[in-house]
């Protein structure tokens, strides 16, 4: 069987884990897919920074060049970011590739699109590492759950607050002082905004709620709250009432079935509730179905390994999908459910 070319655009935490996970993995990865699944380019913006296991001859900085061979098949995208990813990752789906990406600010931005591009070209779109790290939320909820008629998705899917939240609540610290141990710890970035404004969490909703209800919804449709404003004082009231905060992602289909609503905000939990114990920087989401009642998806929602699990699963699902000559499945099945612009809270 010929191999699958797989070029990877961006070599950072999760780009690097990517790389490796392939080559230490490549004979499982093989039988898997059903065919050899080769490296065949890497887009990188600093070039002679040191690539361990990675051969030098496939580093380019020229990504345009990289996604326009004609001969890869598929493109996974771990730059980030709205631009150049959301160009690099049409001119894929114009050149012949499938594309498996881990960026939600994009998708939950210009999702419709870049669904519909796919669509045009006969391509695959997946981004299970788009939404919760490691943990599987976007096949189960596309797929599994399909069937089902799912009614609410909530939890906690930023691992950066979780992280900052739980050591406010462990230890008495305030808000300021957790930030730095998480940004000391590598948990938060030097800019923390997209963490503790909630931008990713609502991007992660605004993926989440789309999939769930089977209609779109932006980033701009979710109703966001930060938790910079949460003090060390909310957590001792909290903790005399038996609870605790947390920073949750709620996306609900309106009882009358005639619309769905996201929001992200900070919000009360009763110690008793599984999400008081969701700890560090690890995140977990609930689904409610009419058929299923209520599952629990729990784990590492952030870093360069869990990350990885999530890419390599959709590789091995667009590869099986183009070896097989076909694609999995898209958003043509949509409805056009409407979407509250602010969630009742
Ligand atoms: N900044 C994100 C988080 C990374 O803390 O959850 C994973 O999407």
């Amino acid at each position: 069987t010929r191999p699958l070319k797989v070029a990877l655009l961006g070599c950072g935490v999760v780009g690097s884990e990517v790389a490796r996970i392939m080559t230490t993995h490549a004979d499982d990865l093989a039988a898997r897919v059903g065919a050899p699944v080769e490296l065949a380019g890497v887009a990188v913006r600093r070039p002679d920074k040191v690539r361990e296991g990675i051969d030098p001859e496939l580093i380019t900085t020229d990504a345009t060049a990289l996604v326009k061979r004609g001969d890869l098949d598929i493109v996974v995208e771990v730059i980030g970011g709205i631009e150049p990813a959301r160009t690099l990752i049409t001119t894929a789906f114009e050149h012949g590739a499938s594309v498996v990406s881990a960026n939600k600010a994009l998708l939950a931005q210009d999702g419709a699109a870049l669904h519909a591009a796919a669509e045009e070209h006969g391509k695959d779109l997946y981004y299970e590492a788009a939404v919760a790290g490691a943990i599987p939320l976007i096949r189960p909820l596309r797929e599994s759950l399909a069937g089902d008629k799912v009614n609410r998705v909530l939890g906690i899917v930023n691992g950066t607050t979780n992280f900052i939240l739980d050591k406010m609540d462990s230890t008495g610290a305030g808000y300021q002082e957790a930030l730095d141990e998480a940004t000391a710890l590598g948990y938060a970035e030097a800019d923390p905004t997209a963490d503790v404004e909630g931008f990713d969490a609502a991007a992660k909703a605004a993926i989440l709620a789309g999939i769930a209800f089977h209609t779109r919804v932006r980033l701009d449709d979710v109703h966001r709250e930060g938790m910079t404003e949460v003090t060390a004082a909310d957590f001792a009231s909290a903790r005399e009432m038996g609870c605790t905060i947390k920073l949750l992602a709620i996306c609900e289909r309106a009882e009358d079935g005639a619309s769905v609503t996201a929001r992200v905000h900070p919000a009360m939990i009763p110690l008793s509730h599984p999400l008081a114990s969701v700890r560090g920087a690890y995140n977990a989401v609930f689904v409610e179905s009419d058929a299923s009642g209520q599952l629990m998806f729990y784990g590492p929602g952030a870093g360069g390994s869990p990350t990885a699990s999530a890419v390599l699963g959709d590789l091995v699902a667009v590869g099986r999908n183009r070896l097989g000559g076909t694609t999995g499945p898209g958003e043509s099945a949509y409805a056009a459910l409407p979407v509250s612009p602010m969630g009742e809270v």
